[in-house]
Parts: C-alpha cells; structure tokens; sequence
C-alpha cells in the first residue's frame, strides 16, 4: 500500500492547476446511460472513483475510451442493469446509476450501501423518489430492485433533506419520465447545475437547476453531446488552505472561483490575503493567521469536503475556532489523528474546539477518508520533520496526483510502496 512521506515547513509558492470536478464527473458519467449515442465529456479526472464508475458503466454495457483529452461513453444497450455490492462499497456514488437504468432500461438492481467512515449514508431519497416516479421497488438480499417497465411517470417530488447525489439521480431519471417533475427542496451545487447543463444538451427540458427547485420536462429520447466538466472546488479549497497553512504565496489556475465564495470570506477574515485574476486565486500570508468559526452547510455555505482541510489550518490560527459539522455525523476522524501530531482540538457532539496556534511536529498518521486524509497531508506540510501518512487510496480516490502537483509548488513529498 502506498505512503506519502513529507518533510514540513516549506512555503509553497507559483502555481497549481485544478483538475475537472470528481463530483461533477461521476453523474455526468452516470447520464452517458440515459442515451444510446455516444457522450464525449472533457476535463474528467484522472482519479480512482471516476475509474471505479467507468468500470461500472463497462459491466453495464457501455464502451468507455479514456484519452488524455476526453472520454467518450457509448450505451447502445444496457446489457446488465445493475451495481453490485463490490462496487457500491468502495464508493456510494455508484447508486448514482439507479435514476438512469430505471429510466432507460425499465430496470434497476443496485447494492444498498452501508455505513461509512463518515456515517451512515443512506440511499433512502433517492428510493422514494423513484417510487414517486412510479417504480416499483424492492428491497433484498442488499439491494434495491426498480422495475418501471412502462416506464416513469413525472411527480412532484419533495426532499425531506438536502441531498447531492439524490437531486442528480433523480433529475436523470425525470428527464425520461412522461410528464412534468418538480423536484423541491433540491440540491444547489454547482455539480447539480453541471449535470442539467449535460443533459441539456442531451436534449433534456431541465428549469431551475442551481435553486431549490428544478423542474423537468420530460421527452421520448435523449442524444449524444459533448460536455466538458468545471472544475473542482473541493480540490481547489484544498490547495488554497495548503498555500495558507504553509505561509506561503500560492496561485490556483483554472480555478471555479465563483465557487468558492464561503472558503474566501472565512480566509480573509482569518487574515488570509487573497486575490481574483479571472480564474485563478492567489493567497499569501504576511501576518499571523487568526481563528475563524465555520459551521458546514449545504451550497452556497460552507463545504463539508473542506471541513477537515480548514480545520488543519485552524490549528496553526490564533485564538479558538470553532468547527460545527452539520452534514455528516461523524466526520472529526481527522481531529485524533491531527491531534497526534500535536494540535489541541476537543470534540462536543457535531463541534470540534480548536486552539492554536500549536506547533505541529511530523507523525505517523493513518488516512480515513478521503477528506480527512487531504487534512493530514495540509498538516504535515506545516509540521516540522516528517510525516508518513499511510492508506493514500482514499486521497487517491478524488484528488489526481496531488503529490506531484504540491511538488510543483515547492513541496517535498513523495508516495513510496
Ligand atoms: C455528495 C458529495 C460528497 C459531499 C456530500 C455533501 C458526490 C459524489 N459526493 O455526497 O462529496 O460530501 O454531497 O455535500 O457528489 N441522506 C439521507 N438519505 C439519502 C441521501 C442522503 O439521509 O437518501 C443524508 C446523508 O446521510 C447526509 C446528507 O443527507 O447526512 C447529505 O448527503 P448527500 O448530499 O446525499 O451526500 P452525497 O450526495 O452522498
């Protein structure tokens, strides 16, 4: 299994690149299903959870090319119209599949996930929703079966809770449906926004996407399009707290600075300078960093995929912060491993009591998810002497290279067997 070993107290200083957005690129991929002509979608990331979905789309009966510049998805069948457990464990977004197969092929079979590192993730909205749509379900044996073999019927459609991936699913599943959906109370990522683009100019009546209500038109048949991806938010923020956390003077290019609006006031208010050039980002810090609160939300708040991260540059801030996760119930894995290497965070409940400014010294640490290990690597870039952070595949399920990118900025780290 691979390690990261860093030596901390660098600067980073010049330029990192953002890469496509993992959480747009997976339903995008996802929505290649809903149509037999081919789907070219650029700008998708080179990282393990997009190569886990196009594994899925292959057994499912699609014909996937990956070259450098694009991948290009082509369903004439589905042949096999089901997730199995091996591959919903490693990643949920796998039931983002369930909406299109339901829609397209009348049948759906998808593995029921379990809990997760970060707590439980159930799939029970994106379930209800599609009985809304008139599927009719069942539940065995670990996995959810739809069956629509007349197919879906447009209906309105309320979330009891905001959720991502259960806007996604069932936007595609509408786009296929007879009649009118609303989705109310629907997600308002930017991710959401993209995928209705796609489908869009797949052909999809889609109103609304981006607010918290989207309506869908539904049609007889979706084409192809070629679509390319925008970028990565959650990678981005990653590297603007690296830049801050290391005192140093970083630029983002090919940033989505329109979304990262919460992440930028918080680091100005903690005495983080940063600037807007078109679509990069630069910070650099001169004084001392200062505490901050934050309190996770959904779009437009503050992300919860970057709560591990800014709570790693918390602890270099002056004074306590206070750290309020909202969105999942059980994502401070971080916190102990943070506090290893020498931090002062207590944990109450859904809060994480940060003081600083403590000096952070190397350790070895163990990367819990994802999220949680990009936190670490931030830690180990400000600690003094060298961290060895063990069980990089999760950081490699959604970042692409990013030892080599930090590398470039000055870092010195390095992915051993
Ligand atoms: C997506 C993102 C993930 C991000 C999360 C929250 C992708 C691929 N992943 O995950 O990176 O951390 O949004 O911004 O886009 N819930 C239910 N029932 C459901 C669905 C969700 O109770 O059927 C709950 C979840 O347990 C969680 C909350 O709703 O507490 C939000 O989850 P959700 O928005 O669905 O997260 P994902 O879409 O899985």
């Amino acid at each position: 299994m691979d390690k990261f070993v860093i030596k901390g107290g660098r600067p980073l200083t010049g330029s990192i690149p953002a890469s496509g957005s993992k959480n747009s690129a997976l339903p995008a991929l996802a929505a290649a299903l809903l149509t037999a002509e081919p789907v070219i979608l650029r700008r998708i990331p080179a990282v393990r959870d997009i190569r886990t979905m196009q594994r899925l789309l292959i057994d499912i009966g699609s014909t996937v090319e990956v070259t450098p510049d694009y991948v290009r998805l082509d369903t004439r069948e589905i042949t096999s119209p089901e997730a199995p457990y091996e591959l919903v464990k490693t990643m949920r977004a796998s039931s983002l599949v369930l909406g299109p197969l339901a829609a397209r092929a009348g049948r759906a079979r998808v593995s029921l996930p379990g809990g997760c590192a970060i707590g439980a993730r159930p799939i029970d909205l994106h379930i209800a929703g599609l009985e809304a749509l008139g599927a009719r379900i069942n539940q065995s044996h670990g996995y959810v079966e739809a069956e629509a073999p007349g197919g879906l019927r447009g209906a309105r459609i309320h979330f009891d809770k905001i959720t991502v991936t259960g806007t996604e699913d069932l936007m595609m599943a509408a786009t296929l449906a007879s009649g009118e959906t609303v989705l109310e109370n629907a997600a308002q990522e930017p991710e959401v926004k993209d995928l209705a683009d796609l489908l869009t100019k797949m052909g999809a009546k889609i109103e609304g996407a981006g607010t918290s209500t989207i309506r869908i038109e539904g049609v007889k048949k979706l084409g192809g399009a070629d679509h390319t991806i925008i970028g990565d938010r959650i990678e981005a923020g990653t590297f603007l707290v690296a830049g801050a956390i290391t005192n140093g003077d970083l630029t983002v290019t090919d940033c989505p600075v329109e979304h990262l609006g919460a992440l930028i006031v918080k680091l100005r208010q903690a005495g983080v300078e940063v600037t807007e050039d078109g679509s990069s980002l630069r910070v650099r810090v001169s004084g001392p960093v200062r505490s901050v609160d934050i309190t996770t939300e959904e779009y437009p708040g503050f992300a919860t995929d970057l709560q591990a991260q800014y709570m790693a540059l918390m602890t270099q801030a002056e004074g306590i912060a206070i750290v309020t996760e909202t969105i999942f119930e059980n994502r401070f894995m971080h916190a102990q491993e943070l506090a290893r290497m020498g931090a002062n965070i207590r944990l109450d409940g859904r809060r994480a009591i940060v003081a600083g400014p403590r000096e952070l010294t190397g350790a070895g640490v163990i990367a819990s998810d994802l999220r949680a290990s990009a936190s670490l690597v931030l830690a180990g870039l400000a600690a003094h002497g060298e961290t060895v952070i063990d069980r990089v595949y999760h950081i490699d399920r959604g970042y692409e290279r990013i030892e080599e990118k930090l590398a470039r900025a000055g870092a010195e780290i390095e992915r051993v067997d």
